[in-house]
């Protein structure tokens, strides 16, 4: 089983933290586990043009093919604006319609404000459901001070509710 991370923040590195986290956690349930983060700060992705992929540059075809090539999927997003980052909407679109078929899709989200934490419900979930993901019933939702100041998480409610949306994920998977 391949679990890819995304994490979708050009800015900082909270988001990049939680993802990797949940991958971590993951691979500690599952044996049969293989992850790989893409921090989209490593690649240069092309903004959406309406082109053919194999017309964008390299990072952007490597980016996309890993994306369609994993079993599950774990999406992060920093809130902006009330909703999720303009690089991962961008990302979405590049993605073809339906791609998530018989894919799990969960979804991590750094946030400075907890009253947004309705944000990946409402903007995220729409985004993979059309594509045709199966969403765990849980998603993780990471406040800025749940971060010490050298970026580690430490809070155990966050890490129990990585294992839970994980271990919801893996069961959805092998049942489909
Ligand atoms: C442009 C911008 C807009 C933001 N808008 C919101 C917002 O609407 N609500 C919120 O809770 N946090 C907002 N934040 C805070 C980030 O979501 C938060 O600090 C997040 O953890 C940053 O993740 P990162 O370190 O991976 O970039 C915003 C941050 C930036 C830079």
């Amino acid at each position: 089983m391949k679990l890819i991370g995304i994490s979708g923040s050009l800015a900082g590195s909270k988001t990049a933290i939680a993802v990797q986290e949940t991958l971590n956690i993951a691979e500690k349930l599952e044996d049969n586990l293989k992850t790989e983060l893409i921090d989209l700060r490593s690649y240069e992705v092309e903004l959406v043009k309406g082109y053919p992929l194999e017309k964008y540059n390299e990072d952007t075809q490597k980016v996309i093919k890993t994306i369609l090539s994993a079993d599950m999927l774990v999406f992060g997003t920093p809130v902006y604006q009330a909703s999720i980052s303009g690089v991962l909407k961008n990302l979405f679109d590049h993605i073809p319609q339906g791609a998530f078929e018989g894919k799990t899709v969960g979804m991590v989200t750094t946030a400075g404000s907890e009253k947004h934490y309705l944000v990946p419900e409402y903007h995220l979930k729409p985004i993979i459901s059309f594509l045709k993901g199966t969403l765990p019933t849980r998603n993780v939702f990471v406040h800025n001070s749940c971060y010490e100041e050298t970026n580690i998480i430490t809070n155990k409610d966050v890490w129990k509710r990585m294992e839970t949306m994980i271990e919801e994920m893996i069961a959805l998977h092998k049942n489909m």
